[in-house]
């Protein structure tokens, strides 16, 4: 056990356990390019005395410039730099799952890192195996979720993997890691400049830190980069029409397109309108509650049209059992436990209910929001001729009676017998 307080060291050179240092001869590290895994890249071979390969996954973070990454990775030593593209899997296997759970932690937050834990640790695992790997180093702190997602992942997947968190087991602090890097003469890291520790993917961009810890205050400017102030804004509305088949959706207006694709051009036409921006504080699975920051644009339009349509293709009781597997299944996905068997079981039913939520929903963005004005399914349970108030209805309104008699019944008996104690 190591005491941050009494071990702190400026120049980031500690004690290591020998025989863990002996043990471990090339480690496999999840490499963004980013401070403090580039910070990683050099003191995990200068303090272990170990080979480094990286691993980049790219699931649709924009700043991906994928080839400078591994080029970076290789000047600074790495053995191997792998990149890997795993946007399609991305998109068609984790946020396919969380449209049809409409998958959102504590009401608010889409997921959009969390999702990405999961996968990203399978990968680095795959990888670990084929080249013969027995260490996987991450750079999360030992304050945050990510950490939980990727070891908590890493233990189910393969146990015997040992998982070096530099970061958290020295906690090495943004000061600390900014004097390494120029006493080293790293490359200046991407995000070296900016207050805020961000994480961004296809489904959406996570800002945490600076200023923003303080949740009385507004977020400045800066902090946006998906979603327009609603100030700047158009003026006008902009319709959008989504169509679902099995409750993913495949055509954005009259274009039928992969996911990847959709959730890209969607992002754009939705920040544009404002569409996406949550503010909120969460509960971490550590224990304390942190002020967060999403621009999740696509994901905000596209769970909205999803629960719509679900709700319209699906029976009364259906709609009032789904959200309690929905939400346990993004605690689930939130608290890093997303190779737990519970997740399959809750899979299973939420991919029946989605057989049949088909068919098309229109949303009007503007100005900040995103509204839904109309759907149409041949799986709808709306029936015109029995909700009509017009003379054609069918619905039989003398039956109303009696069933009110017996609808009231156990209520009117327990409310006059609370009145007469
Ligand atoms: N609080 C969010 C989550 O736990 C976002 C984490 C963002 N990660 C980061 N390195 N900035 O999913």
């Amino acid at each position: 056990m190591h005491y941050a307080t009494t071990e702190k060291k400026e120049n980031l050179i500690f004690d290591l356990d020998p025989e863990k240092k002996d043990n471990i001869d090339h480690v496999l590290l999840m490499y963004s390019g980013g401070l403090d895994t580039s910070v990683l890249l050099t003191w995990i071979q200068d303090q272990y005395e170990a080979e480094v390969s990286t691993f980049t996954i790219d699931v649709g973070q924009r700043e991906a410039h994928l080839d400078q990454v591994r080029d970076k990775a290789l000047k600074l030593g790495a053995k191997n730099a792998f990149v890997v593209d795993a946007k399609d899997e991305f998109a068609e296997d984790y946020i396919a799952k969380s449209i049809k759970a409409n998958g959102l932690y504590q009401d608010s937050y889409p997921l959009s890192t969390a999702i990405a834990r999961p996968l990203m640790s399978k990968i680095a695992v795959d990888y670990a195996k084929s080249e013969g790997i027995s260490a996987i180093a991450h750079g999360s702190t030992g304050k945050g979720n990510d950490q939980v997602r990727f070891e908590a992942s890493i233990r189910a997947l393969n146990d015997s993997i040992t998982v070096l968190a530099p970061v958290r087991e020295w906690d090495m602090s943004r000061e600390m890691e900014l004097a390494y890097v120029e006493e080293k003469n790293i490359p200046i890291p991407v995000d070296s400049e900016s207050p805020y520790s961000i994480d961004e993917n296809l489904w959406g961009r996570s800002v945490e830190c600076g200023i923003l810890e303080d949740p009385a205050e507004e977020p400045p400017e800066n902090v946006h980069e998906l979603v327009s102030p609603v100030e700047e804004t158009p003026d006008e509305p902009e319709y959008v029409e989504l169509e679902f088949k099995k409750g993913v959706p495949i055509q954005l207006n009259d274009e039928e397109m992969g996911l990847v694709d959709l959730i890209k051009k969607l992002t754009a036409l939705a920040g544009k309108h404002g569409v996406g921006m949550i503010d909120t504080v969460e509960d971490r699975i550590v224990g304390l509650k942190s002020r967060e920051i999403y621009e999740c644009p696509a994901a905000t339009v596209i769970l909205k049209a999803h629960e719509e349509l679900e709700k319209y293709c699906s029976t009364r009781h259906e709609n009032s059992f789904k959200p309690l597997v929905d939400q346990k299944w993004a605690e689930m996905i939130y608290q890093g436990l997303a190779f737990d068997p519970l997740v399959n079981d809750l899979e299973a039913y939420i991919e029946k209910v989605n057989e049949k939520v088909e068919g098309n929903v229109r949303l009007k963005l503007f100005k900040g929001s995103a509204t839904v004005v109309g759907r149409s399914s041949e799986n709808g349970l709306y029936s015109h001729s029995l909700a009509t108030y017009d003379e054609e209805s069918t619905f039989d309104q003398s039956s109303s009676e009696g069933f009110i008699d017996i609808w009231s019944l156990p209520t009117k008996v327990g409310f006059n017998r609370e009145k007469s104690v």
